[in-house]
């Protein structure tokens, strides 16, 4: 089964099938060379059965954890892809989760000023949202995704069998992502996430529900210009987070915490019960204003404030724009 990402000037299809990864050429052109990241979290056999399907591979495998989603590594791939003689008909591929995807889709939007990527998500949380939309990036100087590009990719490959071997502390992180879409598009979907007993035998639909929000807000607002931003709902506050605890919890471990903080009492109740579910914290050693200096990075940050997400009702959002001394009062 696929579904198809259309705007503008983009067209891409995301795969849903068990064993793809094996089988690419099946998808898309592998008669051509690819650099394949992988990271060292991520079962070897994976970047292999992928890079069996070309004509020539090349594996780099970076250490895992957001600290590798850095220039470095981006200059890593770039010198590989020179190295082994890349010209624009070969590609680049992510086996992996959102850091090795943004990253890679980064490294590839820019040598010879694009060439073709693909990505296979292994984590939840790429399959659920990173993978899909073409948001690419590297941090820099402490800050997350503030080098980056918009760069589509030419195909998302989700097979759902490599979550086989994903610990359950990141299948959890990915959900809270799901739980974000749901929250904020899809009361149904909530709903189903409250009530499932067994996540992990209603992952793909899980994921394929979550991709479905995602196409219809990707698909309206490609560059992130106005709906797209309600992607960012827990994330103003989840990303300072993230950075403040320097690789202590996962993001959707902080997206979970910050969604906490931008709903009202109603909906605080129903998230922190759906987060709990799903053995996610609704709560961090953290207090707000001490996160201050590093949300005024945040890319919908002005001199006064940052446009933030906020949900009244499960299945639906506002946007609203907060001064830094509202945020400072939230708990
Ligand atoms: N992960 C948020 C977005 O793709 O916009």
């Amino acid at each position: 089964m696929k579904i198809n990402i259309s705007s503008r000037d983009l067209s891409y299809d995301i795969v849903y099938e068990k064993g793809a990864i094996k089988r690419l050429s099946s998808f898309f052109d592998t008669d051509r060379k690819a650099l394949i990241l992988t990271d060292s979290g991520v079962p070897k056999a994976y970047a292999c059965s992928a890079a069996s399907c070309f004509k020539e591979a090349f594996i780099e495998t970076i250490p895992q954890g957001e600290q590798s989603k850095c220039i470095d590594n981006y200059l890593l791939l770039l010198r590989r892809m020179l190295k082994e003689n890349f010209t624009r008909h070969d590609c680049v591929v992510a086996v992996g989760g959102g850091v090795c995807g943004d990253l890679a889709a980064f490294a590839a939007s820019c040598y010879m000023r694009g060439i073709a990527f693909y990505n296979i998500p292994t984590t939840v949380l790429s399959m659920v949202d990173s993978s899909i939309g073409g948001k690419t990036a590297v941090d820099f100087e402490g800050v997350k995704n503030v080098v980056g590009s918009f760069y589509q990719p030419s195909a998302v490959i989700i097979d759902i069998d490599v979550l086989k071997t994903l610990d359950r502390r990141q299948v959890n992180a990915g959900l809270a992502e799901a739980i974000k879409m749901a929250a904020t598009n899809d009361a149904e979907l909530f709903e189903f996430m409250e009530k499932c007993e067994d996540p992990d035998s209603n992952i793909e639909e899980i994921i394929k529900r979550a991709n479905a929000i995602k196409k219809a807000v990707v698909e309206e607002d490609p560059q992130e210009k106005g709906l797209r931003k309600v992607l960012n709902f827990g994330h103003t506050v989840g990303h300072a987070i993230e950075s403040a605890a320097e690789g202590k919890l996962l993001h959707g471990e902080c997206v979970a915490i910050g969604m906490m903080l931008m709903c009202s009492e109603d909906v605080k109740k129903r998230l922190g019960n759906v987060l709990k579910k799903y053995s996610l914290p609704t709560e961090c050693e953290y207090e707000v204003p001490a996160l201050i200096d590093r949300m005024k990075h945040d890319k919908k940050a002005n001199a006064d404030g940052v446009s933030t997400v906020w949900v009244n009702g499960i299945g639906s959002f506002e946007f609203k724009n907060m001064t830094w001394s509202e945020l400072s009062g939230l708990k």
